[in-house]
């Protein structure tokens, strides 16, 4: 099977894509799969166009807007390519977190409380403090649209809310603020098909600094904050399993994704952070970590996703 591995991309996660990607590359068994690369570069530019037949499958190893966000799977679906992962409208909900908590809410799962508001309506207020007044401090401020924590800022006081607003809308137009928990942040992998999805151990990502874990310390950190399996109860990480398929289902989820929580510990709240379509795909990231202590190796979680991208 000719396997066309995409990597890189005009997103911020340029990088991690490519990381990702040379992953897949190197997993892929011999024997079964010819891949090749497709590299594309940050601004866009392809160096090849796609055709039908080019390729027996497509695996968009791509991270963040353009890649993740249902663009290029749109452009796989008009050229006829199968490719492995989340359609378009999945990729496209899950990748901007007002409609990913619209879709949550609507389901009945669970997610912090948070606002959004437009460039615009920041730049016309008259009361900076009344966007965000509902909720209290410390509080997330994150562009909508992004991925790796790029743009995220964590705030404490009044002072530094507008440089984080307008940190955030370097990325994107639309930004979220969400209230910040004391919490543990859990996280669990999904892997099959809409009706036979499987559900993989969860892990938790401690916070290396701060109470969260900006780009530097998901990245380039020399300790490794993942552990795996989490040390909770058995009741609590079958929750958490259980929101995982239904965050997973809510947004009309195919292939893959991994699903990160907040577990408010001493209130025993378990809310949805996020679904990641595309989340780091490295042997050391998260997502395969959760596999390999769910028995299922990293070239077999490949082989899997190309079944399912053909089936
Ligand atoms: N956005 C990064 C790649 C992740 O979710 O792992
Ligand atoms: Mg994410």
């Amino acid at each position: 099977l000719r396997v066309a591995v995409l990597a890189g991309g005009p997103s911020a996660e340029h990088e991690v894509s490519l990381q990702s990607a040379q992953a897949v590359l190197d997993a892929l068994p011999q024997e079964l799969y010819d891949p090749f690369p497709i590299v594309i570069d940050r601004q866009g530019r392809w160096p090849v166009e796609l055709r039908r037949g080019m390729a027996d499958v497509v695996f968009p190893v791509l991270h963040g807007p353009y890649g993740e966000d249902g663009s290029v799977q749109g452009h796989l679906e008009t050229v006829g390519l199968p490719y492995v992962g989340c359609g378009v409208l999945a990729s496209a909900v899950a990748m901007d977190k007002v409609a990913m908590r619209r879709a949550f809410t609507a389901e009945g799962i669970p997610v912090t409380h948070g606002v959004w508001f437009t460039e615009r309506d920041w730049r016309t207020t008259t009361d900076a403090a009344g966007l965000v007044k509902p909720l209290e401090y410390p509080l997330f401020v994150k562009p909508a649209n992004m991925g790796s924590s790029i743009g995220i800022t964590r705030v404490t006081s009044s002072d530094d809310l507008t440089a984080a607003v307008e940190l955030a809308l370097t990325y994107d137009r639309v930004v979220i603020v969400e209230q910040g928990v004391t919490a543990r942040e859990l996280n669990c992998g999904v892997l099959g098909g809409y009706d036979e999805a499987e559900l993989s151990v969860v892990s938790e990502l401690r916070p290396l600094a701060e109470g969260w874990n900006d780009y530097e310390a998901k990245y380039h950190a020399t300790i490794d904050p993942v552990i795996v399996p989490a040390d909770l109860p058995e009741r609590v990480a079958e929750e958490v399993r259980e929101l995982a398929l239904r965050a997973f289902r809510a947004v009309g989820g195919y292939g893959l994704s991994r699903i990160d929580f907040l577990y408010e510990e001493d209130r025993g709240r378990i809310n949805v952070l996020e679904i990641n379509t595309m989340p780091g795909f490295t042997p050391r990231s998260i997502y395969a970590k959760l596999w390999a202590a769910s028995g299922v190796p990293y070239p077999e979680v490949l082989h899997r996703l190309i079944d399912l991208a053909l089936a």
